[in-house]
């Protein structure tokens, strides 16, 4: 009888994983997720979604018992993770989903991040987190990314498209060196390469495309690297609990050339967090409201770590990236500067699915027949 009157849980499909070389960070921010949900709300199912595309769902309790490092590291770790899982039918997995259930995809890079699985999950009619469909693809897409907010005014630093080293050598000539050279749709500094001069373009396109068949030459500039975390409707009237907000700016300073993958998250002392940024107020304000502007010009949805910026020598702040699915481990930036904003990460997960519900819900709403069906009129 008891067990009757407690409240139903809602269920939460956490998913991680994926087909992107961030798949083992994907691990442990799933593992920060999973054990931030307050389990007498909401029941956890864990997908792991394998290299081969394969959907497993996996007891939570394996992915909580590993140590973060050796998730991040061991093969072995991976394998207890899956020990005991079970192949499923992705289809009928969303589809089994109640409306009051919802899907937190915790999958950075393509295939994850990047809309694909945003389009299956606005198919299966499934309330989700985070960023819909366009705005995790123009997010994903460096050059996207870029078009986007160079229309919408964001100050940027110059930037071209190259697919041959032709290309390439043409963009840095015109740019100026150095440069940097990047893969467009992946993430994590994987595949970027600080270029000096002429003689490094073709070996560092070789590496970006080796992750994209398009890559990005930036000029390169003394840059300190300053990242702020949006949360909310970008759409919700001001004064709504669900508005859109900015946490404080964090500066983050790499013990490296730049913040490359081994910095990020090999290397213990790979970079140095200053929460907030030691810059003055008035910057820190603009980045929040340049964060907020590019947010909504990419039409995103629910998070994002919005990063950019700032010219060392002359203090102009420019817009860099938005991360739609940013990192979610204990020591990730999006909700380390949620929690040094107020907002611990459990209460951060739960807006997140409130989040997801609420977008659902102005989705299910929408007419799906045009003005003119309906019964024939006499
Ligand atoms: N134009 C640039 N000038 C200076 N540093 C850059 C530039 N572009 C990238 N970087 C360095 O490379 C890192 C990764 O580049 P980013 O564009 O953020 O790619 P990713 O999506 O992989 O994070 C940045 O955090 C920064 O350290
Ligand atoms: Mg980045």
């Amino acid at each position: 009888m008891k067990r009757a009157l407690r409240r139903e849980r809602d269920t939460v499909v956490v998913l991680c994983g994926g087909r992107s070389a961030e798949r083992l960070v994907s691990m442990v921010s799933a593992q920060c997720v999973v054990s931030s949900l307050d389990s007498r709300r909401f029941r956890v199912r864990l997908i792991h979604l394998g290299v081969d595309g394969s959907w497993m769902e996996v007891r939570p309790r394996n992915l909580l018992a590993e140590e973060p490092a050796s998730l991040h590291s061991s093969p072995a770790a991976a394998r207890r993770v899956r020990a005991g899982g079970k192949r499923l039918d992705p289809w009928s997995l969303l589809t089994s989903l109640r409306e009051k259930d919802c899907v937190f995809p915790v999958l950075h890079g393509p295939m994850g991040e990047d809309g694909t699985l945003q389009g299956m999950l606005e198919l299966a009619r499934v309330p989700y987190v985070g960023c819909g469909v366009l705005g995790s693809a123009a997010g994903m897409d460096k050059e996207a990314t870029k078009r986007i907010a160079d229309q919408a005014g964001l100050p940027q630093v110059p930037w071209a498209v190259a697919r041959t080293a032709q290309e390439a050598s043409v963009a840095a000539r015109r740019l100026g060196y150095p440069v940097f050279i990047k893969p467009a749709r992946m993430g994590s500094s994987v595949g970027v390469v600080k270029v000096q001069d002429p003689s490094g373009i073709a070996a560092a396109l070789r590496e970006a495309l080796r992750y994209d068949d398009k890559a990005l030459v930036e000029k390169g500039i003394p840059a300190r690297e300053i990242e702020t975390a949006v949360l909310g409707d970008p759409w919700a009237e001001a004064g709504d609990r669900y508005a859109l907000k900015a946490s404080i700016v964090a500066e983050i300073e790499p013990n490296a050339e730049f913040y490359d993958y081994r910095a990020k998250y090999l290397d213990p002392d790979g970079a140095r967090v200053l929460i907030p940024a030691p810059v003055p107020p008035p910057v820190a304000e603009r980045v929040r409201a340049l964060a907020l502007s590019a947010f909504r010009a990419l039409d995103l949805y629910g998070l994002a770590r919005v990063d950019f910026f700032i010219h060392k020598r002359t203090g102009a702040v420019y817009f860099n990236e938005p991360n739609t699915l940013p990192g979610f481990t204990p020591i990730s930036m999006y909700p380390r500067l949620w929690r040094e904003s107020g907002v611990p990460t459990g209460r951060l997960v739960e807006i997140l699915i409130a989040l997801a519900h609420r977008r659902a819900r102005t989705r299910r709403r929408l007419r799906v027949e045009g003005p003119n069906s309906g019964p024939p009129r006499p």
